[in-house]
């Protein structure tokens, strides 16, 4: 696919087949998300891949729980309201996979640099049918210290990046936005 056509029509894809995404596969998106600019040259991500089903749901459960016994901390996820109370809404859209992107926080651009990672894996797996969602739902459960703690992730990385992927389902239409704001020309 021509790059130009990736970014006209990548979307954030919530259906997936059953197929599984292979580990070269995996590999391979990451190394790609790893080309991207890094502040200082510091390169200070690091990934957790999940593809264990019965967790990905449990951490869809945990982090509802979580969030509806929290939402006066989130105002923005208050539109979710409903979402979140349902038993068959998986934040993760029943995924098969997970790709988390944590930072070092010993860079200071480290929420930069994981963020343009995420943006090249997601352009990439899209050019290899694969759809990405980011899923800020997650972003609690996924770094606390117990979490991390079982997956290996030092204490200093900061999750950045959740993101659920899988081959696509359907298709969706290129992405519709409104006029950038340009503040002076
Ligand atoms: C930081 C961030 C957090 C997001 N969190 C969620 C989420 O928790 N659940 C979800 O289904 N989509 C999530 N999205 C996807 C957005 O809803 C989506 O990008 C937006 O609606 C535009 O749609 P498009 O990506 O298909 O163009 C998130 C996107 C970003 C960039």
């Amino acid at each position: 696919m021509d790059i130009l056509e990736c970014i006209n029509s990548k979307r954030s894809i919530r259906a997936y087949t059953d197929e599984i995404i292979s580990e070269e596969t995996l590999m391979n998106l990451i190394e790609l998300g790893t080309k991207v600019s890094t502040g200082s040259g510091m390169e200070p991500w690091g990934f957790v891949i999940i593809k264990n089903k019965d967790e990905i749901d449990s951490l869809s459960e945990t982090s509802k729980k979580y969030l509806l016994e929290n939402l006066e901390k989130y105002p923005y996820l208050h539109q979710y309201e409903e979402w979140l109370k349902s038993p068959e809404y998986s934040i993760f859209n029943h995924a098969n996979t997970l790709l988390l992107i944590y930072g070092n926080t010993e860079s200071h651009w480290y929420v930069y640099d994981c963020s343009l990672a995420a943006g090249n894996i997601m352009l990439a797996a899209h050019s290899m049918e694969i759809g990405t969602c980011w899923i800020g739902f997650a972003e609690h459960t996924l770094n606390t210290k117990e979490f991390k703690e079982k997956h290996g992730v030092p204490e200093q990385y900061e999750l950045v990046c959740p993101m659920s992927m899988g081959y696509m389902k359907t298709k969706l239409t290129p992405p519709k936005r409104k006029e950038p704001i340009i503040f002076s020309k």
